[in-house]
């Protein structure tokens, strides 16, 4: 995969104005775009389809987790929509990850278009082992994200999001073709890390084997974002 195909951009603003004038400044660079909840609850399915109308994939990022006859409705609408990329809670388990990957798989193929990837979400990269063991799960963060990552992929979904950190594990566990997305990336050693907990510099990610990351305040709240999306990949081929 090209460099350029491995930086998602997520677009956490709150007007369809900061999200398209975003997607004007990055587009010839950056393929995947990602509305999370904040966009998507500010401009609704809309903004999804003015992003695609400019000719850019959306990796739709909403966490779903609910029961599973919700979470698979949810799915179809979502597969409507035509995202190339949604996610939800592995924490939601096996029947509602499995349901909504079938439910958006069947809805897809009835309208005759690709099917969205489904991700799940294994421990945020805003925890440390604090804050997991404060949610009552006293196992290591890597053996929670390894034991959820392989409760995805028995669950039939193309892959997870985790840190950078867990990469190696779940890449030696679960194999080559299972999809790893890696949030939680820092420019440097000294960028601020937010309430980020779990970090890595791009090139530190994409060596380590993530297919993709996501980035967002790095870029979107920099004065020049173009600029620093060709650091990025810079950081990466180097
Ligand atoms: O601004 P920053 O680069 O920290 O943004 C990371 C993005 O990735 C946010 O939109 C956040 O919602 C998302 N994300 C995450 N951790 C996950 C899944 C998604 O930080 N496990």
């Amino acid at each position: 995969m090209n460099v350029k195909e491995r930086l998602i951009v997520a677009l956490d603003v709150d007007t369809e104005k900061k999200a398209l004038d975003l997607v004007d400044k990055l587009k010839g660079h950056v393929k995947i775009f990602k509305v999370g909840s904040e966009l998507f609850s500010s401009c609704g399915p809309d903004i999804v389809r003015l992003i695609r109308k400019k000719g850019c994939d959306i990796f739709l990022d909403l966490k779903l987790n609910d029961i599973p006859n919700t979470v698979a409705k949810a799915s179809i609408s979502i597969a409507r929509l035509g995202v190339s990329i949604f996610d939800l809670h592995a924490l939601g388990g096996y029947d509602m990850m499995k349901k909504a990957k079938d439910a958006s798989e069947e809805e897809a193929k009835s309208l005759k278009v690709t099917r969205p990837k489904v991700l799940a979400v294994t421990v945020l990269t805003s925890f440390d082992e604090n804050g997991l063991k404060k949610t009552g799960i006293y196992d290591n963060i890597e053996a929670q994200v390894l034991r959820l990552a392989r409760l995805a992929k028995d669950a039939g979904l193309d892959g997870v999001i985790a840190s950078p950190f867990e990469v190696k594990l779940i890449r030696e566990n679960l194999g080559k073709s299972f999809l790893i997305v890696t949030p939680g990336i820092r420019l440097g050693r000294t960028a601020p890390s937010d309430d980020q907990r779990r970090i890595a510099t791009p090139g530190d990610a994409i060596r380590s084997g993530a297919d993709y990351i996501v980035v967002g305040r790095p870029i979107i709240e920099a004065r020049n974002p173009l600029d620093v999306v060709q650091g990025i990949f810079e950081e990466i081929e180097g």
